[in-house]
């Protein structure tokens, strides 16, 4: 029995799966607090390439993960991104989700002191708030006791798709290949690391969204909601 008197609705998968864009509206619906977890690992990546630290350096990035503030706002409407947000002040919101951070964010939420330190930062929020929250360890490491875990996934081939149209309409001069590429050395390296690798949790409802619409994806998650978190919405 949750001693939470919140609402915590987990959303894991791989990479371009669809997690944020489903978590987005599922909150917005909800009335709960979206919050994407995989930001806060952007934002550690982005400031150790800023700096110059070794990514490779676990004791390092994990100095860098304590010592910055990281202020996560609502998404702006007319920025088109996930989230805003905020290093030591700074808006990384686009920033974050340059391919520079794509190539070495992988290896920074490898480490475990990294993962420690964002990972109560993360069970603070989810603690305390009605949340949806996305990333790829909510709900086997960040809240085990989630009130719904849901697992998305789709083929590498149709995320890395989406991803390159993503890229291409903010105007990154990149090819499917090196997207597609990437995203398969990030999806290795997010299943093998020793700490928290991404796996379906044991409770988890996992969805192919493959073959979905958002919108049926959607109504389906609304279902299973009402279905099992009802009574306490
Ligand atoms: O969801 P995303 O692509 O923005 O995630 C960026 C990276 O952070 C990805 O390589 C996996 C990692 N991540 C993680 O290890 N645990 C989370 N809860 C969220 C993201």
């Amino acid at each position: 029995m949750s001693v939470r008197n919140t609402v915590c609705i987990a959303i894991d998968g791989e990479a371009a799966a669809g997690k944020s864009t489903l978590g987005k509206m599922l909150a917005a619906r909800l009335g709960y607090l979206y919050f994407d977890t995989g930001v806060m690992y952007r934002a550690v990546a982005w400031a150790a390439l800023q700096r110059g630290v070794d990514v490779h350096d676990e004791a390092a990035v994990t100095s860098l993960a304590e010592e910055i503030d990281i202020q996560l706002a609502l998404p702006n409407r007319e920025s088109g991104q996930h989230s805003s947000v905020f290093v030591d002040g700074v808006d990384v919101s686009a920033a974050i989700r340059e391919p520079e951070v794509d190539q070495v964010v992988s290896i920074v939420a490898a480490h475990p002191g990294v993962r420690h330190v964002l990972r109560e930062r993360q069970r603070q929020i989810g603690l305390t708030h009605n949340v949806v929250m996305v990333g790829r360890d909510i709900g086997t490491e960040v809240m085990p006791d989630a009130d719904l875990k849901i697992y998305l996934r789709a083929p590498i081939e149709e995320r890395a798709r989406r991803r390159y149209l993503e890229l291409r309409a903010r105007g990154e001069e990149i090819s499917y290949e090196q997207v597609l590429n990437s995203m398969r050395q990030r999806d290795y390296l997010d299943t093998h690391r020793a700490v928290a690798p991404l796996r379906v949790a044991d409770d988890a409802i996992v969805i192919d969204t493959g073959d979905l619409s958002i919108e049926e994806m959607l109504a389906h998650v609304l279902e299973i909601v009402h279905l099992r978190v009802g009574a306490r919405l």
